[in-house]
């Protein structure tokens, strides 16, 4: 590596972080500088440049952690996502490369309304799953432990008339409204909700759907809840001390990731500190295979694209959800020459421009 003047300094090392698995007790020097030959360590390169490595040490035997390579983060050591705003640093892919071509197109399974992909990653259809009636509404049930999740669930409700309350015990619910307009009464808090809006349900609390024009809602559970539970009566009290429930889309609100931005909608900043919500979107392209520390649940708005794992693929189209365990190597391709829309859910974590 070329020595860097003090004027460049930190050094890129990588566009990608380093992951690492940590042993507890033990003391690691995170490089700062760039420099080290041994990145992410430090080699003691930093000497004379007035950059110091940063300690860290494991939370827990076998932790794992991104470190950052390219020395742009604001949470050193960790990664921030930040390499994704290097010029040329978001890398794309071939759809057609010849190594793509032969990675064959799944089928779809009726029985469980998916295409199931690699490492557990499945497209979930909720215009074709079979769904179970409650009162003014009906649902079917797109993530869960039985499913293969680890830290989520996710439930899509259509709603027609006014529903009971819906429960998810001591469990934060992040919904997100796909279609239709109404209200939301959380433990007696009239909420107006349209289509492209997130909200956010505290533990404890209860709600009910009441519908103007008919709601298509996805509302995810964290940590995982098998099933809702459901009361003709109010059964909790909304929690004022959590004053902002919804969130809106605001394209000055955009993070850039490449050709590609987000937003995030649900997230710690409203009391949300487990689960985070964003609405992203994706031009006509296809991104190099990545994996993520998080899992990931990722509906469909709009636009057609294709699902790629190491040794399947699958078409998605609007309303069909991508199930993602932490760690699977996958990309999404958008086809649509208008781009496809996404939203996101991810746990545990609070950064969706994390990646390795
Ligand atoms: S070599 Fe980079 S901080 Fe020590």
């Amino acid at each position: 590596m070329e020595k860097s003047s003090a004027a460049e300094l930190p050094a890129v090392a990588d566009t990608k972080p380093s992951f690492q698995v940590l042993q507890q007790g033990r003391q690691y020097f995170w490089c700062a500088c760039g420099l080290s030959r041994r990145q992410p360590f430090c080699d003691g390169s930093h000497q004379g440049t007035g950059i110091e490595p940063v300690m860290y040490q494991a939370q827990h035997e076998g932790e794992e952690v991104l470190f950052c390579n390219c020395k742009k983060t604001k949470d050193g050591p960790h990664c921030d996502g930040a390499h994704n705003a290097i010029p040329g640093a978001y890398q794309l892919d071939d759809p057609d490369s010849s190594l793509n071509r032969q990675i064959p197109l799944r089928s779809f399974n009726a029985a469980t309304s998916t295409v199931a992909l690699d490492d557990g990653c499945y497209v979930f259809s909720t215009s074709r799953a079979e769904r179970v009636q409650a009162t003014g509404m009906s649902y079917c049930r797109v993530i869960s432990k039985s499913q293969g999740a680890i830290y989520q669930s996710q439930f899509h409700v259509r709603a027609e008339g006014p529903t009971d309350f819906i429960s998810f015990g001591d469990r934060h619910v992040v919904l997100f409204i796909s279609a239709g307009c109404g209200t939301i009464n959380i433990g007696g808090e009239p909420i107006k909700i349209a289509s492209d809006c997130g909200v956010y349900v505290r533990p404890g609390e209860a709600f009910q759907l009441q519908p103007e024009s008919r709601l298509e809602v996805f509302i995810s559970a964290c940590p995982a809840a098998d099933e809702p539970t459901f009361s003709a009566e109010q059964t909790s009290l909304f929690d004022a001390s959590y004053p902002e429930r919804r969130v809106e889309v605001d394209a000055g609100k955009r993070n850039e990731m490449g050709s590609r931005y987000f937003q995030m909608l649900v997230d710690k900043t409203i009391g949300s500190d487990v689960a985070t919500q964003f609405i992203g979107h994706i031009p006509e392209s296809k991104a190099a295979p990545h994996r993520h520390l998080y899992e990931e649940a990722l509906i469909v708005l709009r636009g057609e694209g294709m699902m790629w794992t190491q040794t399947g693929r699958a078409p998605v189209g609007a309303d069909d959800v991508i199930f993602l365990p932490a760690k699977c190597t996958h990309s999404l391709q958008a086809t649509s020459q208008t781009g496809m829309d996404v939203v996101g859910v991810i746990y545990p974590g609070d950064n969706p421009s994390i990646n390795y």
